[in-house]
Order: C-alpha cells, then sequence, then structure tokens
C-alpha cells in the first residue's frame, strides 16, 4: 500500500520506521508544516526532496498513493482526512480520531460517502497483553467479569506539546487508550459514566491532567478509572495498571504483564505467557488497515467503530462539567 504520512515530527517519527519495515507499505511521500521535522524525516527515510511536501494537497497532486496515515495533532485531523477522502484515498489516523464529536462524524460520513476506509490507530488494544487478556476475559473459563480498576499515572513533560494548551489533556489524548482498552477487552459498550476532572496546584498544564471517572458497561459491568498527567510519585506504565475481578479469578496487568489469581488465592499469582513479548500495536495497525481495505471490510478499529471511544470522553468531560452521570449513547449520537 503506497502511503502519504502527514505529521512525520513527533510520534509521526516512530511511525516512518514502522511503515518501512512493513512487508507491504511503502512511504510514497512525507507531509509537514514544520521544515525541520520534514528534513529529518527525509534523511531517516532516505525519500527524495521531490516527494516531501509542506502542502497536503500538492502532495496529493504530485504523487500517486492509496492512502494517507495522518500522524497529526488532533486539532488537524478532520482537515486531513477530509482531504485525503476527496482525493479518493483511504485514511489511517492517530488517535483521538477528531477535536470534537461533530468532526468526528463528519469523517465517518465523507469517508462512506466516499466509499473509502477510516481507521483510528488505537494501537494499545492491539499489544500482545491486550490480545492475551481479551482472551481469557472473553473464553469464560474464570465468569464473567463484575468489576474492573484501571490506574494511569505518569509525569508528561513532552517540550512544547499541544497537550499543555489542549482542554482536558488527559482524557482526550490518553484516557482514549484506556477507555478503548476497557470495550476491546471484555466486550461490552459502556452505558454512562460520572466522573470529575481537576488541576493539583502544582500542574504545569493549562487545563485539567486529572480524571476520576466510574463507567458502567452492557450487563451491570462497573469500571473505575483514575488517571494523572502530573504525578508526584511513582509512574505506572503507559497502559497503566489493570484489575479485573471475575467470580473464578483476578486478572491484573502490571508492567505489560498479565498475571491469573484464582479466587480465594491470592498467592497462587500466575503469570501468563503472551502471544509475543513485546509490542507497540502499531505494527499490527498497519496490517489490519491494509488487510481491511484489500478485502473490503470494516477495520476492527473504523472510524464509525471509535465513535463511542470517542465519546466515552467527551461523556466523561461532560459529567465533569454536570457533576452528574452522562449516557454515552446520548453523546454518540449527537
Ligand atoms: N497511539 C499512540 O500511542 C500515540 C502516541 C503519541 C502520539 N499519538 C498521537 O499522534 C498525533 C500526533 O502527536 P505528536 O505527539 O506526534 O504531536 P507533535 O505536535 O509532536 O507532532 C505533530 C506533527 O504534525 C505536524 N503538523 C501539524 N499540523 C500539520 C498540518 N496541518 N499538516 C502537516 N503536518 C502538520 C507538526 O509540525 C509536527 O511535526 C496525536 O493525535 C497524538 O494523540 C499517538
Amino acid at each position: 500500500m503506497r502511503l502519504v504520512q502527514v505529521g512525520v515530527g513527533g510520534f509521526g517519527q516512530t511511525w516512518l520506521g514502522r511503515v518501512q519495515r512493513d512487508r507491504d507499505a511503502s512511504l510514497v511521500a512525507l507531509v509537514d508544516v514544520d521544515e525541520g521535522a520534514l528534513q529529518a524525516a527525509q534523511q531517516e527515510t532516505g525519500l527524495a526532496g521531490a516527494r516531501c511536501f509542506n502542502d497536503l494537497r500538492v502532495a496529493f497532486e504530485t504523487v500517486e498513493a492509496d492512502a494517507v496515515l495522518n500522524v497529526t495533532p488532533p486539532a488537524v485531523h478532520h482537515e486531513v482526512a477530509l482531504a485525503a477522502f476527496e482525493r479518493g484515498l483511504h485514511v489511517l489516523s492517530e488517535k483521538p480520531i477528531a477535536e470534537s464529536m461533530e468532526h468526528a462524524r463528519m469523517m465517518v460520513e465523507a469517508a462512506e460517502q466516499a466509499g473509502r476506509t477510516l481507521m483510528v490507530s488505537q494501537n494499545y488494544r492491539y499489544r500482545p497483553w491486550a490480545r492475551t487478556m481479551r482472551r481469557l476475559l472473553q473464553s469464560g473459563e474464570f465468569g464473567p467479569p463484575d468489576n474492573i480498576s484501571v490506574r494511569f499515572a505518569k509525569s508528561l513533560e513532552f517540550d512544547g506539546s499541544f497537550r499543555f494548551r489542549m482542554a482536558h489533556p488527559l482524557v482526550r489524548d490518553m484516557s482514549i487508550h484506556h477507555f478503548d482498552l476497557m470495550r476491546a477487552l471484555t466486550g461490552r459498550e459502556p452505558i454512562s459514566v460520572y466522573a470529575t476532572t481537576w488541576q493539583p496546584p502544582w500542574s504545569w498544564f493549562e487545563d485539567d491532567p486529572c480524571v476520576a471517572a466510574i463507567f458502567e458497561l452492557e450487563g451491570g459491568l462497573k469500571a473505575v478509572y483514575e488517571g494523572t498527567w502530573v504525578t508526584r510519585g511513582r509512574e505506572t506504565t503507559w497502559d497503566g495498571y489493570w484489575r479485573v475481578e471475575c467470580s473464578g479469578a483476578v486478572i491484573e496487568l502490571r508492567s505489560e504483564h498479565v498475571h491469573v489469581i484464582p479466587a480465594g488465592h491470592p498467592d497462587e499469582d500466575a503469570e501468563v505467557e503472551l502471544a509475543q513479548e513485546t509490542g507497540s500495536g502499531q505494527s499490527a495497525v498497519l496490517e489490519e488497515f491494509q488487510r481491511a481495505v484489500a478485502e473490503g471490510r470494516e477495520p476492527e478499529t473504523s472510524g464509525r467503530e471509535n465513535l463511542t471511544t470517542l465519546a466515552m470522553g467527551f461523556a466523561a468531560m461532560e459529567s465533569s462539567r454536570t457533576g452528574r452521570p452522562v449516557e454515552i449513547a446520548k453523546v454518540v449520537g449527537g
């Protein structure tokens, strides 16, 4: 698949290598509004200068491509996607799919009208540990999950990041991975959320980098989530710490390792072997995107499927503002 990568600084740098290592994908053009980022990416990839652009539309007019890999900041995602669909290109977009539910719905509609694929890189759910935990939970071996608790803590200090200025940076840019995992691991859709977000006095973010949320998912499943991007203490991994209580066992994620603790035997803590030892999930995302396009089917994390994940974040923000629980389906539907 011939890809135009839009956004090659920041996390885009990680994507460059992923695409180049993929058997079936190739980079045919690079686009970035920042000249320094573009030059660094050109050097890293060895792509000709004639294939590096600071204007997306010029790239589309100049180079033959099949799809766009969108690694720009969230505020730009919908512009890039709409321009790509206009040119008949498929889109693999970084999360969060868009800055608003309205923009996300516009992207989904534009993809459908153009008959093109829109997939969101919710890479965390494609990681080996997540695939392993999903298999354990959905096999029914330990009985249905009753409650989930997730803790995420980092002290985020990326220089000059858009995250320091955006509204609700933790919920919209990071917790979205964990919210998506709640759905992916259990196969249950979220019903409602009650949440509060806040700024500790020492925060260096313009808006709330902390959240506490209680989700109710289908079948009465409760998920309690706490996250901070300004911890003063020990950090968790990016995936966070997970604990899922089932009638037959407690399943935990600790530092990317999945453990099963049989009910009533807290000392019998067995680590479960993962399919692969490590993995960011990006390679699996790229593979799923290419396969879905080739097979003409909806990808696992399609734009449409992702509206519910995005709505979990917006519902949490609304709940924090109003002090009341918010129904997620209402936020999805608009
Ligand atoms: N899935 C993950 O694990 C993960 C990790 C990090 C970031 N991300 C996502 O990747 C996206 C980018 O994040 P980042 O940290 O790399 O941001 P960043 O600001 O560090 O980099 C974004 C790049 O896009 C470029 N850019 C901005 N506007 C543009 C435009 N209109 N056209 C072309 N290029 C443009 C910038 O110059 C910059 O090089 C975000 O959506 C973020 O949430 C995902």
